[in-house]
């Protein structure tokens, strides 16, 4: 029901069918593949005029990733579904993309990487991971750029990712110990900031060092949410928690980090009147304190994200015309478009 079709982009922007069908092959129109049909949105379409206005600037700018972290210590709201969901989606619209797992669970490494396998069929843990990298870093300052490719994979949607696993709880004691340890992975990350347009961070239901770590590292924020109570509560601790997280460390972190680019809310079921109800508790909270709410781009629960998770694909591959997908492809353009905005204000500054 939101998606266009290439006749409707064309009549829209005044093009010949043929025409957007160039666009879309130099990549200047971000679509979903739905079989051999291209499909849109009006967001879509609004990416496209916003690329095109400001093309010059854009592609004057230099490769500096922008750290975006999905975050709610509320554990199974989506941060991870929605996490490596956007970043494939980033890198489909011409992004250079990383994604970096921090949570020991593994799940992203899991829903991205495809695991590596022995002679005798076994599944082997990765030889290395962000663990290592967190390690040397702590022991001994820089870890160079090489040494960091060498635990970054190429992942099965194209983008790159550092992969997690257990071992990652292994070290945290240690980290914790080590003075000015909330900035280990925000410099860890400096270090390849010029190789990426983005780099996401995909983060465990905890408010612990990880976390906090995580949103000293992040320009941006984004939290996920259900349509429940205890959710929404986990939205209110997280928004404190970059509050506070933003005034203890005023003096390392740029005053204009963690900028919270938006709520997204997952596994709503729109036809209930609880989730009716948590939703407007939602609107109700992030409108008081200014924040962003993807409302018009609610993600459904559906079986079908879950399944996707069993067979390894995207939901935007196998059901390109549901609204999960299609929301998704809408909040990964206009978050691709508040950042790439604030790169022109800073340009232009
Ligand atoms: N829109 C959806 N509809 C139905 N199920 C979903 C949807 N999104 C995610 N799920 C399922 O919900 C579960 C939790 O999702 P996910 O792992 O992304 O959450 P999480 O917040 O990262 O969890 P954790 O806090 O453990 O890291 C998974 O089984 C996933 O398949
Ligand atoms: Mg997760």
């Amino acid at each position: 029901m939101k998606s266009v079709n290439v006749a409707q982009i064309a009549h829209e922007l005044k093009l010949t069918q043929a025409g957007v069908r160039k666009k879309i092959s130099m990549g200047e129109l971000p679509i979903l593949q739905a079989g051999r049909a291209f499909i849109s949105t009006q967001t879509g379409i609004d990416y496209y005029k916003f690329a095109n206005e400001h093309k010059i600037t854009l592609n004057s700018l230099k490769r500096q990733a922008k750290t975006l972290s999905f975050v709610n210590h509320k554990g199974g709201c989506s941060k991870t579904t929605t996490a490596y969901t956007i970043a494939a989606l980033l890198h489909s619209f011409g992004n250079k993309v990383l994604l970096a797992d921090l949570d020991p669970q593994g799940n992203s490494t899991q829903s991205v990487l495809d695991p590596l396998v022995n002679a005798e069929g076994i599944i082997i843990p990765f030889v290395k991971t962000i663990k290592d990298l967190l390690l040397y870093r702590k022991e001994n300052g820089s870890v160079g750029v090489n040494r960091i490719k060498e635990v970054v994979q190429t992942s099965k949607f194209g983008f790159d990712a550092i992969p997690c696993d257990l071992s990652l709880n292994s070290i945290m004691q240690d980290l914790e110990s080590s003075s000015f340890k909330e900035v280990i992975l925000k410099e860890l990350l400096n270090e390849i900031s010029a190789e990426y347009d983005y780099i996401i961070l995909d983060t465990p239901p905890t408010l612990g060092f990880s976390v906090i770590s995580a949103l000293t590292a992040s320009d941006y924020v984004c939290i996920v949410s259900l349509a429940e109570a205890f959710s929404i509560l986990g939205v209110e601790q997280t928004v404190n928690l970059i509050s506070s997280v933003k005034t203890q460390n005023s003096v390392l972190a740029n005053p204009k980090a963690m900028k919270i680019l938006g709520t997204v809310i997952s596994k709503a079921e729109m036809n209930t009147n609880i989730s009716k109800h948590f939703v407007n508790e939602l609107q109700k909270f992030t409108s008081e304190r200014d924040i962003t709410l993807f409302f018009d781009d609610i993600i459904p629960k559906t079986t079908k994200i879950p399944e996707t998770q069993a067979t390894g694909e995207l939901i935007t591959d196998v059901d390109p015309k549901g609204e999960a997908a299609l929301s998704y492809f809408n909040i990964a353009m206009l978050m691709d478009m508040e950042v790439k905005k604030d790169r022109i204000k800073e340009k232009l500054s």
